[in-house]
């Protein structure tokens, strides 16, 4: 394991932003992590694929690479397995790595970029399935003091978008492998969420297996998601917020076909996308930035803009949805 200086993380970044790691260190195994703790330099920064993250400016921690790999079945019941990933392991390839073993579970979460480790951080979810719904277990290291832990579910406090890793536990470990409880039979079929059934359809499938279903959201997501190797973004760039049925009154009052999900715990969901694309936003281009013409949700790089527009853009549009609906918007993007 070396230790670089000045390196650009320009392709380490799925916005593509063109900023400098003061320090920076590939680990591929667990003594190379050790090593870059053991090296006292602080605060230390664990990337995965960049694809959560938004650079404001040059980083002065050490950037610390994740490319720890592995995946292992390591428990075997009657219809189930366990199945340990690295965290370094690319989280797509793990997917296909799951679908053409016939093992369901993470099918609906095909093409999400970024790795196997990152993916409790923000509890990444898509068409009706979350990572916690075949998560059993993690292991991470501890960044000040190289112990390692195991985090179980209730360890996580996962929520939408949200975990322990994103609150009070905030950049203290680096998560080395995740163990996913996934089934081999009779796996429960997601296929109730957005478009897949439609999808489906057209694909002239009437019994999907998980494989179809892989396929339709892969589908699904490449006709509206922009592909970060040709325009820089982060996917969505903030939550989908959540408001008091009295704020929904006074929006539908205005806007009777505004999109609304009931929750449970008697708030409602407005899709981001929507109330941005109300503002005006949809398509807009900023400079070297803009919000992409088919999802408003997602901020791009057309080439050469700086995280700093990108920021500034973002705090445009949490302004003028703000002003126009009284509503909120949180980033989901890391900004550092
Ligand atoms: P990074 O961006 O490298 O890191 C994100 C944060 O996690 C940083 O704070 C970093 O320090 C920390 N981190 C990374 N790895 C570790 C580790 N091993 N241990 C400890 N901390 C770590 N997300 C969804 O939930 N659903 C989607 O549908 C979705 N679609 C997307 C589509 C596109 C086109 C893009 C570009 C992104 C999308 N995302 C989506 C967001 C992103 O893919 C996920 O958040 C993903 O889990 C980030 O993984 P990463 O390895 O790139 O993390
Ligand atoms: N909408 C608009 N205009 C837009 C975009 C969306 O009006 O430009 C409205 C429409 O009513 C649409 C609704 O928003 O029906 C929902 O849009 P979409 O199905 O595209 O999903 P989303 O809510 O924008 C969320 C996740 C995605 C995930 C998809 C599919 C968040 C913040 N985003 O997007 O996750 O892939 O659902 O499950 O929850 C990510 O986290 O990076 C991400 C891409």
């Amino acid at each position: 394991m070396t230790i670089q200086q000045n390196v650009s993380l320009k392709s380490f970044n799925t916005f593509g932003l063109d900023v400098k790691a003061a320090r920076f260190a590939e680990i591929n195994s667990l003594a190379s992590l050790q090593a870059c703790i053991k090296s006292g330099i602080k605060p230390i920064l664990i990337l995965g694929g960049g694809s959560n993250m938004l650079l404001t400016g040059d980083q002065q921690s050490l950037v610390v690479k994740n490319n720890l790999t592995g995946i292992n079945v390591i428990k075997s019941f009657r219809n189930k397995v366990w199945v340990e990933a690295g965290g370094g392991e690319n989280w797509h390839q793990f997917v296909g790595w799951a679908v053409q073993n016939g093992l369901g579970g993470v099918e609906n979460l095909s093409l999400i970029p970024g790795t196997v480790g990152a993916s409790p951080i923000q509890n990444i979810g898509a068409y009706g399935v979350e990572l916690k719904d075949v998560f059993v277990r993690l292991k991470a290291v501890s960044l000040e003091t190289g112990k390692t832990k195991t985090f179980r579910r209730h360890d996580c406090r996962f929520g939408y978008r949200d975990s322990v890793f994103k609150q009070e536990e905030r950049g203290k470990w680096c998560i080395t492998s995740v163990v996913f409880s996934l089934t081999r039979h009779q796996h429960r079929l997601n296929t109730s969420y957005g478009d897949i059934q439609k999808t489906l359809e057209s694909n002239g499938v009437e019994k999907p297996g998980i494989a179809d279903i892989s396929r339709a959201v892969i589908q699904i997501r490449s006709s509206k998601l922009p592909d970060p190797a040709k325009i820089g973004n982060c996917g969505s760039f903030f939550k989908n917020p959540e408001t008091s049925p009295a704020i929904l009154q006074a929006i539908l009052a205005t806007h009777p076909q505004a999109p609304h999900y009931p929750l449970q715990n008697g708030q409602v969901k407005i899709p981001a996308g929507w109330l941005i694309e109300q503002c005006g936003w949809k398509g807009k281009r900023v400079g070297n930035t803009g919000c992409y013409e088919k999802q408003a949700l997602v901020l791009v790089n057309y080439g050469g803009a700086t995280g700093q527009e990108v920021k500034n853009l973002a705090y445009a549009i949490i302004e003028s949805v703000h002003q126009k609906f009284g509503i909120e918007l949180e980033p989901e993007v890391n900004l550092l």
